[in-house]
């Protein structure tokens, strides 16, 4: 299988003097105050367990928006600071951004326009004029941060989801000798959807100023390729995967992110994981509990409300299950200066005590709701702890989660019960998988999978270990590298992981 060092020596072999830059809204650590002194944090979630190795290995510039209180105490005059910051070998370049910035670029235009657009989760999405100028000028920004580092040198610029639509052009407006990709993280919509979008040709545009443009999942490279095909003027070459505009050629591919399926493995097996867990189930009252785990976003793309309700409806047309099964919903919170978010947060909260009010008794509640934003290290706990994992997104790019939880799983026992619309899974194919818009097939699906036989679940469980465990998150990088410049993909064999 592909690893951390395989693509470190592929890295340092392909990218000779080229420097590398990548660029992300979130940044890869988090300086806060601890008391008096400070403190850093790596925040949860794939993006930096992906990029990592990348930077790494390459000794380039990760550039991304500042978002710790004490941020600004650490970095030099230029806003870098080396990472990880007890032995760099990195440099992480931040972008200060004021109040009206942030809602404009990020709260307005990203998440409160272009994300329900490509997400097609019935929340209308919003768009002002003055929001997108916003979106733009912080790019520009970013492109001048950037330009700074690059000089005149060569350089390849890895530009990480739509917080960034038009950079790759603002970017080849300033500097000569860049390679740009960009990977859209989220779904891209089909283009009846993307009709609403009022700036829609001048995004399009600008982000085939990429030389390669990549989603998780070939079916949203369709809809970028229709989409682009019907509003603005191109060559769309369908047999090949590629857009000639303006003399500019833009590859589009899909390349499903992933996890570093290893670590995650080892780290469950680990000794303090093994505690953490067996100190949840005593304070939590698990032992000898039917366990359902969910780890998310408090976001309304990830079908929580939906799947509070088929656990109503599990335990009603199940009444055998009162006082023996407990949900436990892990939940961080983000984006709450958004409507959308509050009001979700909230409904979850009236969902939670109606449904527990329903069913309790004394020592025992049908769902724990624990809102926070938990540790790689609790989120990997939690995953052992459960029979099965619900994963029930409305639509989602890939979910990372649910590949955490089979990596989590190193006795091969447990289900993951997988919403049809995550691109997670296409490769999943031994989850359950349910349509969360039907409660009562996905409260269906919660009794077929604590009801699974053993054996059942270890046949699954060993064939979804296997395909992640060889699609890793190294093999993700080598795949986007491979593909921009242009040399042969080399496939390893799996190996079993022996933790
Ligand atoms: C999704 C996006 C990421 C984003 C993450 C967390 O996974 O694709 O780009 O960083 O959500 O969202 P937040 O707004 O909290 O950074």
């Amino acid at each position: 299988m592909w690893t951390r060092e395989k693509l470190s020596e592929l890295i340092k072999s392909k990218l000779g003097d080229r420097l590398l830059v990548v660029v992300s809204n979130r940044e890869p650590y988090v300086h806060v105050f601890d008391g008096d002194d400070v403190k850093y944090y790596v925040p949860p979630g794939g993006l930096v367990t992906a990029l990592e190795p990348i930077m790494e290995a390459s000794g380039g510039y990760w550039v991304a928006q500042a978002s710790g209180e004490a941020d600004n105490l650490v970095v030099d005059e230029r806003n870098e600071i080396g990472c990880p910051p007890e032995n760099p070998n990195f440099t992480l370049r931040r972008v200060f951004l004021s109040k009206e910035e942030i809602t404009g670029f990020y709260y307005n235009f990203a998440n409160g326009g272009m994300w329900p657009l490509c997400h097609v989760a019935f929340i209308r999405p919003r768009f002002e004029a003055a929001d997108y100028q916003m979106y733009k000028a912080v790019q520009e920004k970013y492109a001048d941060a950037i330009a700074e580092i690059v000089g005149d040198r060569p350089a390849f610029v890895f530009i990480q989801d739509y917080h960034f639509a038009n950079l790759a052009r603002i970017l080849k407006e300033k500097v000569r000798n860049v390679v740009t990709a960009q990977f859209w993280h989220i779904p891209w919509p089909n283009s009846e959807v993307v009709r609403i979008l009022p700036f829609k040709e001048e995004l399009l545009d600008n982000l085939l100023y990429n030389d390669l443009l990549a989603f998780q999942v070939q079916y949203h490279v369709m809809n970028f390729l229709d989409t682009v095909n019907r509003y603005i003027e191109s060559r769309v070459e369908y047999d090949v995967s590629r857009i000639n505009r303006g003399g500019r050629t833009t590859l589009l591919r899909a390349f499903p992110i992933s996890i570093d399926f290893e670590h995650v493995s080892r780290l469950s097996a680990s000794a303090p994981i093994m505690n953490m867990r067996q100190e949840l189930i005593k304070k939590y009252r698990l032992k000898d509990k039917i366990v359902a785990v969910g780890v998310d976003r408090i976001d309304y793309t990830k079908g929580i409300i939906e799947r509070f309700r088929a656990v109503d409806r599990f335990l009603e047309k199940n009444p055998q299950y009162v006082g023996k099964f407990v949900y436990v919903q892990l939940g961080a919170l983000s984006r709450m200066q958004i409507p959308a978010y509050r009001e979700l947060n909230d409904s979850l909260n009236d969902m939670m005590v109606s449904i527990n009010e329903k069913y309790q008794s004394l020592g025992w509640k049908p769902i724990i709701f624990a809102r926070a934003n938990h540790s790689k290290e609790s989120v990997v706990a939690w995953n052992g702890i459960g029979n099965v994992s619900l994963v029930t997104s409305l639509h989602d790019g890939m979910n990372l989660v649910a590949k955490e939880f089979v990596a989590s799983r190193n006795d091969l026992s447990g289900v993951l019960v997988l919403s049809e619309f995550t691109g997670a899974a296409r490769e999943l194919v031994d989850s359950v998988q349910i349509n969360p818009y039907f409660i009562d097939g996905l409260a269906d699906a919660i009794k077929t999978a604590i009801e699974m036989p053993l054996e059942e679940q270890q046949r699954r469980m060993t064939r979804m270990r296997e395909a992640i465990s060889q699609q890793n998150v190294y093999r993700w990088a080598a795949k986007i590298l491979s593909e921009i410049f242009n040399f042969e993909f080399v496939e390893y064999d799996t190996e079993v992981v022996d933790t």
